[in-house]
């Protein structure tokens, strides 16, 4: 068992207060420096086109809601976004008034456990994990894996990237990052019990911020029984 109650997660407290006060600070600056979102625009588009009306969606680390909780409440699912960070969830709440939102660590979801959310046709995750350590990002894909409905559909990207838990300067903070690259990323996801149904990369050069360009990894995946 961890500190925070649920086996597999292995964090200080000091790791995630660190990570949520720098988005907290970041606040509507993370969109004005990535303005491109067309890759995870078309990883919503996928989901749109998969699921049947008034699906219910769990967003894990929504960020601001933009554009992803907007793009899938507009089009009339019932979307609940968590994420750590409570100045996020505040703008998510401004920017999307028709989705839920809680201030959650993804950490923390499991399906029946104490303020459960209950289950989902679908969830998102846009480098959200990103800002786990390695060792966390298994138990958290498993933990979406529990909120999925059987066939659920998984959204996900990753920056590609051979790296676990490395401090990188971030719109004036130091955030805690991982990333893999693409086979090593297939492998962790579909050992958590996912299928991969689709992929696309984005090159990706974020407009105003300090770190050099990426490759953007998305995955359309199907949760396996
Ligand atoms: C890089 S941003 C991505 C936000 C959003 N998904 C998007 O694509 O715009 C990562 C988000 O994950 C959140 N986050 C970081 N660690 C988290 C955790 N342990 N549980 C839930 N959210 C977390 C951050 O607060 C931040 O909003």
């Amino acid at each position: 068992m961890s500190g925070n109650g649920f086996s597999g997660f292995d964090h200080s407290p000091d790791e995630r207060t660190g990570q949520a006060e720098a988005f907290d600070a970041i606040g509507p600056r993370y969109s004005e420096a990535f303005p491109h979102k067309e890759g995870q625009l078309a990883a919503g588009r996928w989901l749109l086109e998969a699921l049947p009306p008034d699906s219910r969606i769990l967003d894990v680390g929504c960020g601001t809601g933009l554009p992803t909780a907007r793009q899938l409440s507009d089009a009339g699912h019932r979307v609940v976004g968590v994420d750590l960070s409570a100045g996020m969830v505040e703008l998510a709440r401004d920017n999307v008034p028709k989705a839920e939102f809680h201030q959650r660590d993804m950490a923390g979801l499991s399906a029946g456990g104490p303020r459960a959310l209950g289950l989902f046709d679908a969830a998102t995750a846009f480098f959200s994990l990103v800002m786990l350590p390695r060792r966390e990002i298994p138990e958290a894909l498993r933990t979406i894996h529990g909120l999925l409905r059987p066939d659920g559909l998984l959204a996900l990207s990753m920056v590609e990237a051979d790296v676990d838990d490395c401090p990188v300067p971030f719109l004036g903070h130091t955030i805690r990052v991982s990333g893999y690259l693409r086979d090593e990323l297939r492998q962790v996801v579909e050992a958590s019990g996912f299928e991969i149904t689709g992929e696309h990369l984005e090159s990706y050069a974020p407009a105003s911020t300090d770190v050099p360009p990426e490759i953007q990894l998305f995955l359309h995946c199907r949760r396996r029984a």
